[in-house]
């Protein structure tokens, strides 16, 4: 559970509170002593100090101090981060509910609080016998003029009327808590670990998640994988004793204002243990962060759909295990793809692009105007530009991913694109059969994006996410292990540049 976000204007008895400026001059009035205030002006002024906190006996007093930086993206993030001490400073207090008071309307800071406060106090705490979670933050009340202005009429959730031209280009608080659930329920996704989440338990969530949400959902199963010859799904799954699933959601509101859908598909192996090129040592800790790229997708249609946004998506989810076995894929291997193409299978580990391949083939049946697929896909990407972004490339995309790019600052999901020169596709090309999966020691990232390419005949944009999907030690908000990375993103993506 996330604590809800609520606009409110009735005063409660005291309470924790966080105040949102960014002049001294405008804290509110009865709150501070003239001693606190002088405290507070050394602490913004001269030690440059974000977030000041007032230890009241029986509640917390914190100033959240705005600077003036020209960059939004900055801006936003810094407030994020103040949120997540916030969440901690709550949590030792086992609070469950907090004040958030905005006094100079600075909506999109002060929900950018109240966000780093909701994905700062998320913990996976489903396996304790302690349940420290008895007792965790609930509610985040905004007091604020402003974003009472801003909300739609009654509450109503923006994006229910296509065709009303929104005023204002922020989320309302009601998207605001469908986003945070959603990145929420991809955390825990992330998090379980394939003891408990087999591709079949993947499958299962997300039909979940899709009736939760109204979004039509259809599992296909091992059968159905072979019908459609999906040989990288099934050649990648022949290791394991559980069958492969390859779920299809979609989101198609009357009205939609595409005439053609953007398409997502996810990476969903449930755990790498490399396959026969089984990984050695440590590397194969937390591979059950594999299948972050499909649960992205599926929280991802989940809150674009619960948020009725006028936008035709579709996420498509290839899921299995790869692990070694008698029948398991060995190196020199050739299997035929969805589309006909054959490929010579030289590192079992390089298993994300076999399943994905076959996926990118079968999404163009929906005549889509993009496709964007998100995979924890290369160690090589986490080299090149580590847990901060993703590595992203494009083909016949390039208008499009800038706009996710801007998307990516806006949330601070950031990407960075990387070349698709035709030279690199070259390293995948195979003596025996039309594709390897392996390119030489450089630019893996390149190559796998590369090998992806030849499925995809649309516009098309690759986000590498192996870096920013998880997380060995907590970073601020975005938590330790499953971080969500891509569902704020591709949320903002819809709703900035389809839905209005
Ligand atoms: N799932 C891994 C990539 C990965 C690495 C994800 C680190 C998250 C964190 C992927 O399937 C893999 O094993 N890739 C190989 C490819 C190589 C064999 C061409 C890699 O990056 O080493
Ligand atoms: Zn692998
Ligand atoms: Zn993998």
């Amino acid at each position: 559970m996330v604590p809800s976000i609520n606009i409110t204007s009735q005063e409660q008895e005291l309470e924790h509170l966080v105040t949102v400026v960014s002049k001294l001059s405008r804290l509110p009035a009865g709150i501070f002593s003239p001693a606190e205030k002088k405290y507070l002006k050394e602490q913004v002024e001269i030690h440059k100090k974000e977030l000041i906190t007032f230890n009241r006996l029986d509640y917390l007093v914190f100033v959240c101090f705005v600077r003036d930086e020209k960059d939004r993206s900055k801006r936003l993030e810094a407030c994020r981060k103040a949120g997540d001490k916030i969440a901690t400073a709550l949590a030792e207090r086992k609070a469950v509910r907090v004040a958030l008071f905005d006094a100079e309307g600075l909506c999109d800071e002060v929900v950018a609080v109240a966000e780093g406060i909701s994905l700062g106090s998320y913990r996976f705490l489903k396996y304790k016998q302690d349940k420290e979670s008895d007792s965790r933050l609930e509610e985040i009340q905004l007091y604020s003029k402003a974003l009472e202005e801003r909300e739609p009429a009654g509450g109503e959730i923006r994006g229910n009327s296509p065709g009303s031209r929104r005023a204002s280009q922020s989320y309302s608080v009601g998207n605001i808590n469908i986003i945070l659930d959603a990145v929420a329920r991809c955390r825990d996704l992330v998090n379980e670990p394939s003891s408990h989440l087999t591709a079949t338990g993947f499958s299962d969530e997300v039909e979940q998640m899709a009736r939760e949400a109204g979004a039509v959902v259809e599992v296909l199963d091992k059968q159905k994988i072979e019908a459609l010859r999906m040989g990288g799904l099934l050649g990648v799954n022949r290791g394991s004793t559980e069958p492969p699933t390859f779920t299809v959601m979609e989101w198609k509101p009357a009205g939609a204002k595409n005439m053609k859908p953007v398409v997502f598909v996810g990476k969903g192996v449930v755990y790498d243990t490399g396959g026969m090129n089984l990984k050695p040592g440590d590397s194969m800790l937390n591979m059950k962060c594999d299948m972050a790229g499909a649960a992205a997708v599926a929280a991802a249609v989940y809150a674009i759909a619960k948020a009725k946004l006028p936008v035709h998506v579709v996420g498509l989810m290839p899921a299995t295990d790869n692990r070694p076995g008698m029948e398991a894929l060995v190196s020199g291997d050739i299997i035929r793809m969805h589309n006909g193409m054959t490929v010579e299978v030289l590192n079992t580990d390089a298993e994300g692009r076999l399943i994905l391949a076959d996926a990118l083939s079968y999404a163009k049946k929906f005549d889509p105007a993009l496709v964007i697929d998100l995979a924890t896909l290369t160690g090589a990407a986490v080299r090149a530009i580590g847990k901060y972004g993703s590595v992203a490339m494009q083909s016949k995309a390039a208008g499009d991913i800038e706009l996710l790019r801007a998307s990516g600052f806006e949330v601070y999901e950031r990407l960075v694109e990387f070349p698709m020169w035709e030279e690199y596709g070259e390293l995948v090309k195979s003596d025996l059969a039309d594709l390897k999966n392996l390119g030489p020691a450089e630019a893996g990232m390149i190559t796998a994006g590369k090998f992806l390419e030849k499925f995809a005949e649309y516009p098309y944009i690759h986000l590498d996410i192996a870096g920013p999907a998880f997380l060995d030690k907590r970073d601020s908000y975005r938590g330790q292990g499953g971080t969500g990375y891509g569902v704020r993103l591709l949320f903002d993506f819809i709703f900035r540049h389809f839905a209005i």
